[in-house]
């Protein structure tokens, strides 16, 4: 079964509490998403493989460490998880970013696919797949067989909020996926939206309601 990691040190649950607020404004609701992301990504790439090198200080020749081979692709999840990328690219800025449009029908509530790019290397890198919430978790789910069938080194999710009916969907579609959130929820109402959650991720991003 896949590791699930709540990150949830001090300055993330503080910037949570302002994140979920409704009268945070869609300029500062970016600013937010994008630094829990950074916050997030550090925890999420603790286990990348390093390789020894040498190198000269100004002092002394030593062995120092890098990351090894080609390294990360991001990939959000549109629209939402577009507001995580500058946050993951600001700790590694040489990662690739591919792009999996999905949207959930507001009648049926499953995810329905209307974009898909990738980096033609793909098989080799680790993949982090970004989408701030995780609901029924049907758009990570699809994302996740998407990206699976280009057969990249690995796959983990990040997202910023989970409800359990998520994180247990996930798991159990995709065992080998280890999961990164900042917050685990109580539960989704009747709409599918994650109570207390912090309300449409994408229209506070964009402003778009
Ligand atoms: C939101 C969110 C996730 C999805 C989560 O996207 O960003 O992608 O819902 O719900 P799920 O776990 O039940 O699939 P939405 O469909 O609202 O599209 P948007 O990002 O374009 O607003
Ligand atoms: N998508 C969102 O943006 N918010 C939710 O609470 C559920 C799905």
């Amino acid at each position: 079964m896949s590791k699930v990691t709540i990150t949830n040190h001090p300055l993330i649950q503080h910037k949570l509490s302002i994140l979920r607020d409704v009268n945070t404004s869609s300029k500062d609701f970016r600013t937010l998403i994008s630094e829990i992301a950074t916050l997030e990504c550090y925890e999420a790439t603790r286990d990348l493989p390093l390789q020894e090198i040498e190198i000269q200080t100004p002092v002394a020749k030593c062995v120092a460490h890098n990351l090894a081979g080609k390294k990360l692709a991001f990939v959000p999840i549109l629209r939402a998880g577009l507001g995580m990328v500058d946050g993951v690219l600001s700790l590694v800025p040489s990662a690739r970013v591919g792009h999996i449009g999905l949207y959930r029908d507001p009648e049926t509530l499953k995810p329905v696919e209307y974009y898909c790019k990738l980096p033609a290397d793909i098989e080799e890198r680790d993949v982090i797949v970004l989408d701030p919430m995780l609901a029924t978790g049907g758009s990570a789910i699809d994302a996740i067989s998407l990206i699976k069938a280009k057969n990249p080194r690995s796959i983990k999710f990040m997202g910023i909020i989970a409800a359990p009916e998520g994180l247990d969907a996930l798991q159990k579609a995709h065992p080998d996926v280890d999961i990164y959130c900042a917050a685990l929820d109580d539960h989704l109402n009747e709409h599918c939206y994650i109570v207390p959650g912090l309300g449409d991720a994408g229209d506070r991003i964009f402003g778009t309601k």
